[in-house]
Formats: C-alpha cells, sequence, structure tokens
C-alpha cells in the first residue's frame, strides 16, 4: 500500500520501535510538542531533560488518571500545540488517558498532524495506543460519560520502551494482561496452548497482543462493518461491574471477570463448550490473575437488579430491541457474536451473586 498521499492520522501499517526512551528520542523532530503524565515524569527523572534535549515547542504536562480526558486538558495541549505546523508531531508519554486526550488534540491540531504514541502503561502498551481510536468525556449534569467525543486518528509510530514498565504497580501489570490474555484467548488458539505451558515474558505479551489487535484493526481500520466487536469480549458485563463499583474496579479487572461471565453465558447458550470455558478460567486464573469470583458477587449483589438492566441497556453493543449482542467464546480463538435476552442471563443472576461457577 502507498502512503505517500495519506493526510496524517489516516490508517497505516502500524511502526513499532523498541528500545529505551533516550535511543528513540533521538529521532523525535525538533519543533515537536510532547504531552507527557506528570507522575511517569516524577517517576522516570531523565524522561523530562531527553526530551528537553529535542527542542520541543511545548511540553505540556497532564495528571494520568480519567481527568486527563476532560476538555479542560484538551485545551491545554491544543493551546501547548498552537504553534505546531501541519508537518509537526505530538507525542505522547502515558497511558491510556494521556493517549486518549493527545489522539483527539493530534486529529484537531490543523485538521490533523503526525502523532507518536508511546505507552507507559501495560494498558495503553497492548489495546489503547494501537487502533487510532482517541476520546475525551463529557460531563452532563454532574455525571462523566465516557468517551462521547472521539476520533479515529492513528499513531504513525508506537516507541515501546520496557523502562516505563518496571514502575507499574503489580495490579497495573494485572490489568493489561487481562487485556492482552483477552486478545490471545479469542484470537489465536496456538498462541494460548503456548502460553499456558509457558507463561510469557511481559516484551512478549505485549509483540503477541499488538499483532493481535492490528490483524483485527487492519481488517476495519474505522470500525464500519463490526469485525472490530471481537476485541469487546468480556467488556458487556466488564463495564457493568466498573460502573456500579463506581470505577473502583479498574477496567481491566472488570473485563477479566467479565470474560468469566461471557464464559457461562456461552455454557448455557450452547456456543462455549464447557472444556472450552474451564480452559478458559483456568488460563485466566493461573495466567494474568483475573480476580476471583467473589469479587464480581459483592459487586452485584450491591446494585439493584434494574440498575445492571438500564446499564446493560445503555451499553452501546445492545440491540435495537434491548437485547444484548455479546461476543461468546465458541473455541479457543474463535467467537461468535450472539443476541443475549435478559431471561437468559438472569438465570445465571443466583450462581454470580453467589459467586460461584453456574
Ligand atoms: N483508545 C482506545 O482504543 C482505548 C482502549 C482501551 C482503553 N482506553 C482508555 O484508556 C484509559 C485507561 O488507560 P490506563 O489504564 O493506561 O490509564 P491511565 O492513563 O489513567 O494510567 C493509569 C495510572 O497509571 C499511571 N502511570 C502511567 N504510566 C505509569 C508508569 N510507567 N509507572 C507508574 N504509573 C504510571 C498514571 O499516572 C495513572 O495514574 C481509559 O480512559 C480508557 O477509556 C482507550
Ligand atoms: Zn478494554
Amino acid at each position: 500500500m502507498t502512503t505517500a498521499f495519506l493526510p496524517p492520522g489516516a490508517y497505516r501499517p502500524p511502526v513499532d520501535r523498541w528500545g529505551t526512551f533516550a535511543r528513540l528520542a533521538a529521532s523525535l523532530p525538533e519543533g515537536s510538542v510532547a504531552v507527557v503524565d506528570r507522575t511517569v515524569a516524577k517517576l522516570h527523572p531523565t524522561l523530562l531533560p531527553t526530551l528537553e534535549a529535542r527542542r520541543p515547542r511545548a511540553i505540556v504536562q497532564l495528571t494520568g488518571g480519567e481527568s486527563a480526558k476532560s476538555f479542560t486538558a484538551l485545551e491545554k495541549v491544543l493551546a501547548g500545540g498552537l504553534s505546531l505546523p501541519r508537518s509537526g508531531t505530538l507525542l505522547a508519554v502515558g497511558g491510556g488517558t494521556v493517549g486518549d486526550v493527545s489522539t483527539v488534540a493530534a486529529h484537531l491540531l490543523k485538521r490533523g498532524v503526525r502523532l507518536v504514541q508511546v505507552p507507559t502503561t501495560l494498558l495503553a502498551a497492548v489495546d489503547s495506543s494501537l487502533g487510532g481510536k482517541g476520546a475525551v468525556d463529557l460531563t452532563v449534569r454532574g455525571r462523566v460519560v465516557k468517551n462521547p467525543a472521539g476520533v479515529f486518528h492513528y499513531a504513525e509510530e508506537g516507541w515501546l520502551c520496557p523502562e516505563f514498565f518496571t514502575t507499574l504497580s503489580e495490579t497495573q501489570v494485572r490489568e493489561g494482561s487481562l487485556e492482552a490474555w483477552k486478545m490471545v484467548i479469542s484470537l489465536d488458539a496456538s498462541l494460548f496452548r503456548r502460553y499456558v505451558r509457558t507463561p510469557p515474558a511481559l516484551t512478549k505479551l505485549v509483540k503477541d497482543a499488538r499483532r493481535l489487535k492490528e490483524s483485527v484493526c487492519s481488517q476495519d481500520p474505522y470500525e464500519h462493518q463490526g469485525l472490530r466487536r471481537v476485541l469487546n469480549f468480556g467488556h458487556t458485563f466488564g463495564h457493568v461491574l466498573e460502573s456500579v463499583s463506581h470505577f473502583k474496579l479498574s477496567h481491566g479487572d472488570g473485563v477479566g471477570l467479565g470474560m468469566l461471565l461471557a464464559l457461562d453465558v456461552g455454557r448455557l447458550l450452547g456456543v462455549t463448550p464447557g472444556d472450552v470455558a474451564a480452559r478458559a478460567e483456568e488460563a485466566l486464573a493461573n495466567g494474568p490473575g483475573v480476580p476471583g469470583r467473589e469479587r464480581a458477587a459483592a459487586l452485584l449483589r450491591r446494585a439493584p437488579l434494574k440498575d445492571i438492566v438500564t446499564l446493560l441497556g445503555a451499553d452501546k453493543k445492545a440491540g435495537s430491541a434491548g437485547e444484548l449482542r455479546m461476543v461468546l467464546l465458541s473455541a479457543i480463538g474463535t467467537t461468535e457474536v450472539h443476541d443475549v435476552a435478559e431471561h437468559t442471563w438472569r438465570e445465571l443472576w443466583p450462581a454470580w451473586t453467589k459467586g460461584v461457577r453456574p
């Protein structure tokens, strides 16, 4: 494919570069704009001096976390990029939140500038920094609505610097690992078998997950054909659990538990064979370390059933008649999308709220 006439941010096969930040930053054009997670800058004291040596137009520091996806933060990044020419580069150094707001900013500045993503969380490395999506949140009547204002703007390069992952907590590693295992379980049976035999090193996990996500996104870069739906395995009930925990349960852990519940739904509908569900659940426990079912039970017991129904109905994957459209595992590495009626998942409710496998 020729990429010569593609505007900045248009889909192109990603270029992943691995190395230390100092080595990779040597190729950053002078006069770029960098958006940096303040926490990462503190934990990695050579980060800012390395960037400054490249004579950037601006270094915008943001506090990582969902608040980085506000319009206020977006305005700060846009202000920092005001004098960036259309040929300029925006570099995003941080987790998924800094990456998401920077993606929106790169799309808006001069109607699109070049974006380079430097994911510093495992979740960003295996998932959010790839696939072109960026979004900011909106506060409506005091309630934060996640991701309603978004764009597709593909990064030209991803810089993978393992040094950043050394300061992640065990929880942060688990969250990213669960998203990575999601891709392996739902997309690649032979890789799954290898992972079960020998748990992968972190760099291998990142490489494999990025390859798998890219293989899906490249077939449907702007999500026109529904092919990217497979990436939502575990997300239907995952989002519900995140919500009812008031976001105390992290997204990665929510997806981990959401996969277990999706396996239950799949078994009930006869889509997921029992042995497949058992192997997947065991692998999620032994590999990335999915939280126990009792965690999901405690959250579900607290939430009125009618709130769960409302949350599921608001899910962007729900069908027009209110039935759920769920990604279910038909074999390791293979998924199917099924409509799931309310009375179906309600059968599982007693077991789910007791924390036992139905
Ligand atoms: N665009 C997409 O396709 C996509 C996909 C999945 C998730 N997301 C978005 O990603 C966001 C979640 O990403 P996240 O989990 O990376 O969150 P995050 O950016 O909030 O980072 C989590 C925390 O880790 C800190 N941190 C970052 N790098 C660190 C490091 N190297 N060492 C120690 N601490 C570090 C941050 O300061 C923050 O406090 C959500 O907003 C979600 O909507 C987007
Ligand atoms: Zn996810």
